[in-house]
C-alpha cells in the first residue's frame, strides 16, 4: 500500500513543484489550494486527491481532514504561506494578524486536526516549511520574520513534545522562484503611499530593487527546492532540519560567526537603511 502525504499551498510554487516529484517517488498527493481550480492540471490518478483548503478556516481545516480519514496518511507538509512586509513603524496590528493568522496559527491548526490521522500510520512524519528568516531577520520584513521565528519555535518544540512518535522536520529555504514576490507586493497593499514622505520612500523602493534581483540572479528554482523536501519527506530517518540554498546556509554561519554590530552593518548596508 502506498504512502500518502498531504501539502498545503500548491497552487504555485514550492507546494506545487512537490506534488508530481512526492507522486513520482510512488507516495499518493493531497494536493490542496485555496483555489482548487488552479489544481485542475495535475495529471488525474489513483495517487492524486484534490481538497479546497483555507489554512486560516477552521471549517475547511476540518473538512480536510474528514475527507482524509480513510488514507494511510504518512505526512504533512505545512507549506502555505505568505509574506508580509514593510517597516514596523508603519505596520498596522491587523497586517501583523493576518500574517500570524496563516504563516503561524495556520500551520499550528494544521498540525492538531492532522495529527490524529498521523499517529495512526507508523514512521509519520511533519514538515514546516519556515524560512532562513526564521532564525535571522532583515530590515522591512519584521511580520514574515516574526511568524517563521514563531514556526521554528513551534517545530522544535513539537518535536520535543511528540518527536519520538511522530518526525517533525523543520525546512528553511532561502530565496526560490515562485510567486512569493509578487504576492508580497500584493500584500503591502497602500504601503507605498504610507510611506510617502517618510524616510522609508526611497528605502522601499529600493528594497524591491534588491529583492528582485537577489531573486533572480540567486533564487533557487522551486523545483530544486522540492526535490531536497521530497528527500527529507521519504526519508527512512527524517532530518531535523532541511537548509535550502547556499544563501540559507552562509547566511546562517556568518550571522553566527560575526561580531553582531558587523552584522548589523552588513543588514543595515544592504538594504539602504544608512
Ligand atoms: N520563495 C521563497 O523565497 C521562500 C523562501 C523561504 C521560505 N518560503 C516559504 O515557502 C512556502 C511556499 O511559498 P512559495 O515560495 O512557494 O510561494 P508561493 O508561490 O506564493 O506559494 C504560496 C502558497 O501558499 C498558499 N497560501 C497562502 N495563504 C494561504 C491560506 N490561507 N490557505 C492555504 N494556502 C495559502 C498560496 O495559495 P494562493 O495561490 O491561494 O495564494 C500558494 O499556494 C511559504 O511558507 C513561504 O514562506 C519561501
Amino acid at each position: 500500500m502506498r504512502h500518502w502525504v498531504l501539502i498545503t499551498g500548491c497552487s504555485t510554487g514550492i507546494g506545487r513543484a512537490l506534488v508530481p516529484l512526492s507522486r513520482a517517488a510512488g507516495w499518493g498527493v493531497v494536493a490542496t489550494a485555496r483555489q482548487p481550480a488552479t489544481l485542475a492540471g495535475l495529471p488525474a490518478g489513483e495517487d492524486l486527491r484534490i481538497l479546497s483548503l483555507d489554512v486560516t478556516d477552521v471549517a475547511s481545516i476540518e473538512a480536510a481532514a474528514r475527507a482524509c480519514a480513510d488514507l494511510p496518511l504518512r505526512a504533512l507538509v505545512n507549506n502555505a504561506g505568505y509574506g508580509q512586509v514593510g517597516p514596523l513603524e508603519l505596520l498596522r496590528p491587523e497586517e501583523l494578524r493576518a500574517q500570524f493568522e496563516t504563516n503561524v496559527i495556520g500551520l499550528h491548526s494544521m498540525t492538531n486536526a492532522f495529527l490524529p490521522l498521523l499517529r495512526r500510520e507508523p514512521g509519520a512524519r511533519i514538515l514546516q516549511v519556515a524560512s532562513m528568516l526564521g532564525r535571522l531577520s532583515i530590515p522591512l520584513a519584521g511580520p514574515y520574520n516574526a511568524s517563521k521565528h514563531a514556526v521554528v519555535a513551534l517545530a522544535e518544540t513539537l518535536r520535543l513534545e511528540i518527536g519520538r512518535e511522530v518526525a517533525v522536520v523543520l525546512v528553511e529555504p532561502g530565496a526560490i522562484q515562485t510567486e512569493f514576490r509578487e504576492t508580497l507586493t500584493r500584500a503591502w497593499g497602500d504601503l507605498p503611499e504610507r510611506a510617502r514622505g517618510t524616510r522609508y520612500e526611497g528605502i522601499l523602493e529600493k528594497y524591491k530593487t534588491i529583492r528582485k534581483d537577489r531573486s533572480e540572479r540567486h533564487a533557487l528554482d522551486a523545483e530544486t527546492c522540492a526535490r531536497k523536501i521530497l528527500a527529507a519527506l521519504v526519508a527512512e530517518r527524517p532530518p531535523r532540519r532541511v537548509v535550502i540554498g547556499k544563501d540559507a546556509f552562509l547566511a546562517g554561519k556568518l550571522k553566527a560567526l560575526l561580531p553582531a554590530a558587523w552584522w548589523e552593518a552588513i543588514l543595515r548596508r544592504a538594504y539602504g537603511l544608512r
